[in-house]
């Protein structure tokens, strides 16, 4: 049967092969004041999401458009500067497009980034935190509608999105290079507000250590296909109510940029392990 996300995910997939043959090992998908890390990649293929017809474009400042291909050392990569999130209107199945599309091409792991507000008062502005499990009943869920049978089964099991041994290799690369790392639960909520305290504390509540307005839902569309997921949170902020000040965009991503040369460390020896433990085809 034909289904209409495989067929806009087929077409956009065709209009990428047009422009590129690169086969990724690794996708990454860049939060918040966190593009530049692009910069550590040597570049095969830039392709702008204005280009592939149906690609949804990000409308956030501080998040570009574009799929860079290239290598980290010797890992092949595929890095997507710039997300569309949920608040921005689009529907959810497109909000999950682009990470099923990198699936497509061939990327058997997903290394997922993201800015968030601390909930866990342990945590710190400027912490990172590896996500071991998410909370996601606040978003719709993005496999909702036909199921696409050529991408997973109608009711995938949930119990180990973020995969250990990658889990493993990130808890030991932190370790290594003496990068403080927490652990632990990420709530998504729709955004584009920010919470309020009472929803913050409602979170806490319900065992969550950070907060933010993506990452879950792609780790669901991922899941689903099959990818190997894993997830580190740049903790920007500590959470409404918990925070002293009024929270802003501003804040969060000046926390970001301050956080992103660790945060590149962190992820590049990341994928290189990965790249070992993987290996390429
Ligand atoms: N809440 C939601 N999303 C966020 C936050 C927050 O406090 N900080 C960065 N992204």
């Amino acid at each position: 049967m034909s289904n209409l996300v495989m067929d806009k995910l087929n077409k956009c997939l065709n209009q990428v092969r047009e422009k590129t043959a690169f086969k990724p090992l690794v996708a990454i998908v860049l939060g918040s004041g966190l593009g530049d890390y692009a910069n550590n990649i040597k570049v095969e293929a830039i392709v702008d999401y204005h280009d592939i017809d149906g690609f949804p474009v990000s409308t956030v400042p501080g998040h570009a458009g574009q799929f860079i291909f290239g290598y980290v050392y010797d890992v092949p990569v595929v890095c997507m500067k710039g997300r569309v999130h949920y608040y921005e209107g689009y529907d959810i199945s497109d909000v999950v497009l682009p990470v099923r599309l990198m699936g497509l091409m061939g990327a058997k792991i997903l290394f997922l980034t993201n800015a968030s507000g601390g909930i866990n008062t342990g945590f710190g502005a400027g912490d990172f935190m590896m996500i071991k499990d998410h909370i996601s009943c606040f978003v719709p869920n993005p496999l909702i509608g036909p199921n696409v049978d050529e991408l997973g089964t109608r009711f995938p099991d949930m119990s180990h999105v973020y995969d250990e041994d990658l889990q493993d290799i990130i808890r030991q690369t932190a370790s290594d290079n003496n990068i403080k790392l927490q652990e632990g639960i990420y709530a998504q909520l729709t955004g584009p507000s920010f919470e309020s305290p009472a929803e913050i504390r409602m979170l806490k509540t319900l065992g969550a250590d950070a907060v933010g307005m993506s990452t879950v839902v792609e780790a669901i569309a991922a899941n689903h296909m099959g990818l190997k997921i894993c997830a580190i949170s740049c903790v920007c902020n500590l959470a409404a109510g918990i925070s002293p000040t009024p929270l802003t965009h501003d804040e969060v991503q000046a926390a970001a940029n301050e956080a992103a040369p660790k945060f590149k460390e962190l992820v590049t020896k990341s994928v290189i392990k990965m790249g070992k433990a993987y290996g390429n085809n």
